[in-house]
C-alpha cells in the first residue's frame, strides 16, 4: 500500500511532467510551424534558374518577376506621370516666385523641381528594366498622374497646392509599397527611396506655411 502510494507519488509528478514536456514541445513545434510555413521551405525553384539562363533578350526580367510585371510598369508609369507633373508645377511656381521677389521659397520651388525630375528619370529606369516602355506622351500626362498641376499666382496658394500634390504622392507611394513589397524587391526600394524624399518636400513645405 505504502509502495503503491509512494509509486503512484512519484509516478504522478513524472507523469505529469512528462505530459507538461510534450505539451511545450507541441507549442514549440506549431510556433516553428507558424515561423517556416510548410509550402515555403527554403530550397530554389530550380526550373525558375533553368528559365532564367535562357531568355537573354529580356534582359533583367527573369521567372521570379511573376505575373504581374505588367501591372507594375502600370502603376509606375502613372508615378512618371505624376512626377513629371510635379516637376512642370514646381518649375512654374519657380519662375513666378522669382518674379514675386522671393528668392529663398523660389529656390526651394527649384530643388523640389530637380528633385522630382529624378525621381521621373528613376522610374523610367525601373520600367525599362521590368520590360516596359516608359510613358512621356505630353497630351495624356495630366490624366494619367495622380497629382494636379497648378497656375496659382500667390505664393501661399503655390505652397498650399505643393503640399497638397506631396500628400497625395507619399499616400500613392505607400500604397505602391505594399502592393509590390513580395513581388518586386527592387522596385520596392526605389520607391521607398522616393517616398523618403517626398516626405522631406512636405515637411519643408509645411515649415514655409507656417511662415
Ligand atoms: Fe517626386
Ligand atoms: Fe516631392
Amino acid at each position: 500500500m505504502m509502495m503503491t502510494n509512494t509509486a503512484n507519488a512519484a509516478s504522478s509528478p513524472q507523469a505529469a511532467g512528462s505530459g507538461q514536456q510534450a505539451a511545450n514541445q507541441d507549442t514549440q513545434t506549431s510556433q516553428a510551424d507558424l515561423l517556416i510555413p510548410k509550402a515555403k521551405t527554403l530550397a530554389l525553384d530550380e526550373i525558375r534558374i533553368a528559365a532564367a539562363r535562357s531568355s537573354l533578350d529580356e534582359g533583367a526580367v527573369t521567372p521570379g518577376n511573376g505575373p504581374h510585371r505588367e501591372a507594375i510598369v502600370k502603376l509606375l508609369n502613372d508615378a512618371l506621370a505624376t512626377e513629371l507633373v510635379c516637376t512642370l508645377r514646381y518649375k512654374r511656381h519657380h519662375f513666378m516666385a522669382t518674379g514675386l521677389s522671393s528668392p529663398a521659397i523660389a529656390e526651394e520651388f527649384k530643388v523640389h523641381a530637380n528633385e522630382e525630375s529624378a525621381h521621373a528619370d528613376m522610374l523610367a529606369k525601373r520600367i525599362v528594366q521590368l520590360g516596359g516602355e516608359p510613358d512621356f506622351a505630353p497630351d495624356t500626362l495630366l490624366g494619367r498622374s495622380h497629382a494636379a498641376y497648378d497656375e496659382s499666382n500667390d505664393l501661399q496658394a503655390m505652397i498650399r497646392s505643393n503640399l497638397v500634390a506631396e500628400r497625395v504622392a507619399i499616400e500613392t507611394y505607400r500604397q505602391m509599397i505594399q502592393l509590390v513589397a513580395d513581388e518586386d524587391p527592387t522596385t520596392r526600394r526605389v520607391l521607398e527611396h522616393i517616398l523618403e524624399e517626398e516626405e522631406e518636400h512636405a515637411d519643408e513645405l509645411s515649415d514655409w506655411l507656417d511662415k
